[in-house]
């Protein structure tokens, strides 16, 4: 089971696992066996336990592509409640929340909960390809060696790159991240041009009154290279930021964002 509106990936079965029907259409058949229901809504996953052969929930904490969308702390508890009390895994996709992006190492650690198993990139690698999986203790014996690997897998060149990034990713780094998401979350709620903000760290969505292409082509031709997803402004800057540079991007958007208001 898997959550409406999700991205998991564009590998065959990540793909069938994303809660969102037009990324399917040109890669008939999928792997068949999900199903995705709401998000934040522990009823539909009840029912959907019920109705349904349920083995694994795979979630996002913080759905990125879907419009950065942050599950509240009740409904993941619940969740996580659930998935114990019925034997089922529980799989945290931090493929774009890990590895610091939200000031902790992992964004389950902002819930209190304990997942069986984290897959996780991106920032990881730090720009090098690399993704791991990390299974726990229920799980931990469901792979030896042999049993799985890639061409490229495990390389020496990219696990050098992530093992220099984890290294990095002490207490003082992740307090800074918070603070900087502080700051952005301080900067944009409430501004003029903003509907509404959502964010955790350094992982952050603006819903803006203005028109949102317009603006993030504006944003590009005063220097601030900013994403989109739905809806929103999606900032996900390099975790090394300094303040003032952020201070000068955050000041950009504040200026961008009043003009289109
Ligand atoms: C939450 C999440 N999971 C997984 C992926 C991996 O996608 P891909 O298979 O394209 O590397 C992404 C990429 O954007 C993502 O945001």
């Amino acid at each position: 089971m898997t959550l409406e509106n999700s991205f998991h990936g564009r590998t065959l079965t990540t793909l069938a696992a994303t809660g969102q029907d037009h990324f399917h259409e040109l890669f008939q058949p999928l792997t068949p066996g999900f199903v995705s229901v709401p998000a934040n809504d522990i009823e539909a996953v009840k029912k959907a336990v019920t109705d349904n052969k349920v083995c694994a929930v795979m979630i996002e904490l913080i759905q990125g592509e879907g419009g950065v969308n942050v599950l509240t702390n009740d409904y993941v508890k619940d969740l996580s409640e659930l998935c114990k009390k019925e034997d089922i895994l529980l799989l945290i996709d931090e493929v774009q929340t890990g590895n610091g992006r939200t000031g902790e190492l992992y964004c389950y650690m902002n819930y209190g909960i304990m997942p069986d198993v984290i897959t996780t990139a991106k920032g990881l690698g730090g720009g090098l390809p690399i993704g791991a999986c990390l299974l726990g203790e229920k799980v931990q014996d469901i792979f030896a060696p042999g049993d799985h690997g890639s061409t490229f897998g495990g390389n020496p060149i990219a696990c050098a790159g992530a093992l220099t990034v984890i290294g990095r990713l002490t207490p003082g780094f992740l307090s800074e991240v918070k603070a900087k998401g502080e700051y952005l979350k301080m900067s944009f709620t409430g501004a003029k041009g903003v509907e509404s903000f959502a964010g955790m760290g350094l992982m952050a969505g603006i819903r803006p009154t203005g028109d949102l292409a317009k603006i993030m082509n504006e944003l590009i031709g005063k220097g601030v290279l900013a994403l989109t997803a739905k809806d929103k402004l999606r900032l996900l800057p390099a975790l090394n930021i300094p303040f003032e540079d952020l201070k000068k991007a955050v000041e950009i958007i504040l200026s961008v964002l009043e003009e289109n208001a």
